[in-house]
């Protein structure tokens, strides 16, 4: 077989990829009732005009009350399918495939941006009532979420499916569940967050129940030929919580229930866990779920230079790299990499000057 590099074609079922560097979901918090706006057309436009080979859109909310703040994206009626089918098309006339996060914010929701301190929103400045996988709050100034009821479960099961066929509507070519970061979904997998005696707490089998349910619905209802990524939080960084064997064992069931990605991020779910952060510190996370289940694996965190991208991809740690700020600072970085690396990468037509 061919080594794969940062800048080798990847197909996943029916889709193809023209390079290795995907952007990482990031919230931009200027939705207006969930519709993207202006800003957002120009900066994921800007992204894969840069040569991504993925642009996945942010944390996109499946119901109102499981956004982070009242600025987040959404894809919970049908309005919001034509305000994002502008952008999926601009992005794939770039030559980009179109991603976006499904997401529901559990105990992290109704909060403030973070531009005005990430706080949570008191009810007089908009904020609204939060659920949780049990009444355990993120943090000693976090409200107390209530704890979901099994017919709750079920209709955010549903909400998840509908939200992946809204996004089949609005032209995505992937959907990526959020599972990291202490949201709905990761508050159900770790033991800190999860204190439940019904089915879905206890054992590792019931606490990743809930997140399962999740993926089998979204696998359902999202097409055969199109990828489903899931994104999650490696670990906890903290005693007695959620860790990378645990990561493990459901990236193995992951896999069997038709996940193509396992996006490896850490950390969220405690506001006092502070992950040692330096280049590339997530990357053996990739490496282990990708060695130890044989699923395909992105990469992300701190990764920011053209060789050291182009080595997790050479060394077969990841098969995917994401980038988050590293996009920000630089929406051209793809083309600036494939310079560095002696690769071909073209210009979009109108910036053919700039080469
Ligand atoms: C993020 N991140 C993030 N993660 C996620 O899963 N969904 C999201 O919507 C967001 N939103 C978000 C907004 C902003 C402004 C930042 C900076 C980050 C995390 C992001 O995807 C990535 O994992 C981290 O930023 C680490 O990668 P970098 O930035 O070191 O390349």
């Amino acid at each position: 077989a061919v080594q794969p590099r940062l800048f080798s074609r990847w197909t996943l079922r029916g889709v193809e990829f023209r390079n290795r560097v995907f952007l990482a979901p990031m919230c931009q918090y200027a939705a207006r009732d969930g519709h993207p706006t202006d800003w957002h057309l120009v900066h994921y436009g800007a992204r894969a005009a840069g040569g991504v080979g993925l642009v996945m859109l942010e944390a996109t909310a499946v119901v109102p009350e499981g956004r982070i703040s009242p600025a987040d994206l959404g894809l919970w009626s049908d309005d919001h399918i034509p305000s994002l089918r502008r952008l999926t098309d601009f992005i794939r006339a770039q030559g980009a495939v179109a991603g976006i996060q499904l997401a529901h914010a559990g105990r992290k929701a109704s909060c403030d941006v973070p531009a005005n301190g990430e706080k949570p929103l008191p009810p007089e400045r908009g904020g609204w009532p939060i659920f949780g996988a049990s009444a355990v709050p993120f943090s000693s100034g976090h409200p107390t979420p209530r704890e979901l009821d099994e017919a709750a479960l079920a209709d955010i099961v549903g909400n998840f499916a509908r939200a992946a066929e809204r996004a089949l509507a609005a032209g995505f070519e992937v959907v990526e569940i959020h599972a990291a970061h202490g949201y709905l979904l990761h508050s159900f997998l770790s033991p800190l967050s999860n204190r439940r005696t019904d089915l879905y707490g206890g054992r590792f089998e019931n606490r990743v129940r809930f997140p399962l349910e999740v993926v089998a619905a979204v696998r359902a209802a999202w097409p055969d030929h199109l990828p489903l990524f899931v994104r999650i939080s490696a670990t906890d960084w903290a005693e007695g919580g959620w860790d990378l064997d645990q990561s493990i064992r459901f990236a193995d069931r992951l896999k069997d229930f038709g996940v193509d990605l396992v996006d490896a991020s850490s950390g969220g779910l405690l506001p006092d866990a502070v992950p040692p952060a330096a280049p590339g510190y997530q990357v053996p996370f990739a490496q282990a779920i990708r060695a130890r289940t044989g699923i395909a694996t992105g990469a992300v965190g701190l990764i920011t230079e053209p060789h050291q991208a182009e080595a997790v991809i050479a060394s077969g740690s990841a098969d995917a790299v994401l980038l988050g700020r590293e996009l920000l600072r630089d929406p051209h970085w793809p083309l600036h990499a494939a310079a560095a690396l002696g690769e071909d990468a073209d210009w979009p037509t109108p910036y053919f000057r700039a080469r």
